[in-house]
């Protein structure tokens, strides 16, 4: 039996894209997620920026909120500062082996723009 019919549920009450953070500086940037009433992030990007292009450099989801959405907000996140710094593109770099995650990149607008060294594929959006 719920005891508190009329309380959402953990996913309704904290819509994560409201929940992220930032450290900002000229040409790096850290975006976290957090959840509720922990203190350490359960998710971190960071961003670098180089004229004309952002790089995602890291990207980290813990294991027990991974499938919920904390990387594609995350990865939205660092789209938008890079179109407000008016740069052209926003890449990375994705080992072969890991599928999952060049499925997330490509599904949202990255394409492999040249196989770099070895294991490694680098995928590019264009802005
Ligand atoms: C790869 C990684 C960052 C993905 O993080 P994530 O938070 O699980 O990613 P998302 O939840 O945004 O998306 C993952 C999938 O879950 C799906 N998803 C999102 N919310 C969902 C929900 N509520 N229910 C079910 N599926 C959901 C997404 O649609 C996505 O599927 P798709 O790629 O087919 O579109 C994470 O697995 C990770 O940290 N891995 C280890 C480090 C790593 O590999 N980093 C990348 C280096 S390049």
């Amino acid at each position: 039996m719920d005891l508190c019919p009329n309380r959402p549920s953990f996913l309704t009450i904290y819509k994560w894209s409201e929940l992220l953070s930032e450290i900002d500086s000229s040409k790096m940037l850290y975006l976290f997620a957090h959840a509720p009433s922990q203190l350490a992030p359960v998710a971190m990007l960071r961003l670098d920026m180089t004229e004309p292009a952002g790089w995602i450099s890291s990207l980290w989801v813990h294991p027990e909120h991974r499938k919920r959405g904390l990387a594609s907000s995350l990865i939205s996140r660092a789209v938008v500062n890079c179109k407000e710094r008016s740069l052209q593109t926003i890449g990375l770099t994705v080992h072969n082996d890991n599928a999952d995650a060049r499925k997330l990149y490509e599904r949202r607008g990255f394409l492999q723009y040249i196989n770099s060294h070895e294991g490694y594929t680098q995928l590019v959006k264009v802005l």
